[in-house]
């Protein structure tokens, strides 16, 4: 039907993916090797619809093309990196600034700036150079990637949050708000107790 939002570019952002991917998947396996503990529990990530693009460039009042879809809208690609434990989030950032190409453009930590629905992650949005042409014509071209990186924990809230988001005929939508972030609250509870139990462990 309608044509890709990503044009010539679709291949270009799944190969810049996969060699970011490939990076932090190899930095896994450096940690698990030489400390025995992997630094992150999964990885998903993905190049994001050519559909929910073109919505979200509408959304933020953005003609619907390529330009716009690489360049001002930072989230083409989305990695999201999800850890055992609090302190392994802070390893991960530190990894993904060490990557040589890869430049930190904004940061978000809402595990220190927790949002008032009880959201916690750590974003960072990223300008990776490739040895590809970008759609400035820019060769090698600059690409944008969202990264989320949090715990099991903070995912699980966060992916049954987002689901419940989306229902609208809830009768009490205050007290099921003020429910969701007592459970975000004790999550966070959890996993500082679940990091203290680790360090205890690996002190002995
Ligand atoms: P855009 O929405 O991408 O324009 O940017 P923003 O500046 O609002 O980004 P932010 O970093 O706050 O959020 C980006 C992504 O984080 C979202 O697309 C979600 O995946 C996730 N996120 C942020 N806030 C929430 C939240 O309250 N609940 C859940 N479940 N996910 C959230
Ligand atoms: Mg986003």
């Amino acid at each position: 039907m309608d044509d890709n939002i990503y044009g010539k570019y679709e291949p270009v952002l799944k190969a810049v993916l996969d060699n970011i991917i490939k990076k932090i998947q190899s930095y896994n396996e450096q940690e698990e090797a030489k400390t025995g503990e992997m630094a992150y529990e999964h990885l998903i990530y993905r190049v994001k619809s050519s559909e929910s693009m073109k919505e979200k460039c509408c959304r933020k009042g953005l003609a619907p093309t390529a330009k716009a879809a690489l360049f001002s809208i930072h989230d083409a690609i989305g990695i999201r990196i999800v850890c055992r434990f609090i302190k392994d989030i802070y390893l991960n950032i530190a990894y993904i600034k060490s990557i040589k190409g890869c430049r930190v453009i904004k940061e978000k930590d809402y595990i220190k700036n927790v949002k008032a629905n009880g959201y916690r992650s750590y974003h960072m949005i990223v300008e990776l150079t490739e040895p590809y042409e970008d759609v400035k014509k820019i060769k090698p071209g600059h690409f944008f990637a969202e990264i989320q990186i949090r715990t099991i924990a903070m995912d699980s809230w966060a992916s049954l949050e987002h689901q419940m988001k989306y229902k609208h005929d809830i009768k009490e939508p205050k007290m099921i708000e003020k429910e969701l972030k007592r459970c975000a609250d004790e999550l966070a509870a959890c996993d500082v107790s679940m990091q203290t139990i680790r360090d205890l462990i690996n002190a002995e």
